[in-house]
């Protein structure tokens, strides 16, 4: 497991700081943050809304998806639903907002091919799947090339299409962060921590930073 584990009592007020802190070293005019799906993103967005004083200017982010659901955008699967609702309709206007559409996964791979991400946040599953990397998946051996490519799942866990970041668009990321949280995702933590070759231990960014809390951590 590369990357710095940091156990916290409140997983969501911790990845602010960290959203913070990438702002504040932030060198280009746009900050870019990929945001995540799942309930653990959702609390940590609803925090980062909530957080009125965190240093970021909304208004000089570009804001992309690291990955997304094959639906349409504002259906209840939809990644970019999740963000307007919890977090983007609260921050205001923002410098641009790129939502990931699976009919134009190859546009999409050549505007995440050609900039710099402030900030990667990604979650856990439960099958220690990140992003939309499922295990035993074909975007987990994506040409080194290729930083977005549509994936499914072929465990049948995860049943919707995707759009996802693969490992070279992740280890590209300045800032590198993972929230995980409950006692849901002790197993999966578990797996990576010990080394186990599933998909979230595939993070190839040595300054990745894992934000959970004492129930996934088993502490
Ligand atoms: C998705 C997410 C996915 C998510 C994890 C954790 O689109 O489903 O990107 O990788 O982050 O499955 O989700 P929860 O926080 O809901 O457990």
């Amino acid at each position: 497991m590369q990357g710095d584990l940091r156990i916290v009592g409140d997983v969501a007020a911790a990845f602010c700081d960290v959203v913070a802190d990438a702002w504040e070293s932030r060198t280009g005019e746009v900050f870019t943050i990929a945001l995540s799906g799942g309930e653990t993103a959702r609390r940590c967005y609803e925090a980062l809304a909530r957080h009125a004083d965190t240093p970021v200017d909304w208004s000089e982010v570009r804001v992309v998806w690291g990955d997304e659901r094959c639906v349409p955008l504002d259906h209840e699967d939809s990644n970019h639903r999740l963000a307007q609702e919890s977090l983007l309709r609260s921050v205001g206007p923002v410098a641009e907002i790129h939502p990931m559409q699976c009919d134009v996964a190859d546009a999409y791979d050549r505007l995440i091919a050609g900039i710099d991400v402030d900030v990667i946040h990604l979650g856990l599953g439960p099958d220690a799947h990140t992003a939309s990397l499922f295990p035993e998946s074909p975007a987990l051996d994506a040409p080194a090339d290729r930083f977005v490519v549509p994936n499914e799942d072929p465990l049948g866990n995860n049943p919707i299409p995707r759009l996802t970041f693969t490992r070279a668009a992740i280890a590209a990321g300045r800032t590198v962060v993972v929230t995980v949280e409950g006692a849901s995702k002790r197993e999966a933590l578990d797996r990576v921590r010990s080394g186990e070759d599933v998909p979230a231990a595939r993070i190839d960014r040595p300054g990745v930073v894992w934000l959970t809390d004492p129930a996934a951590a088993g502490s």
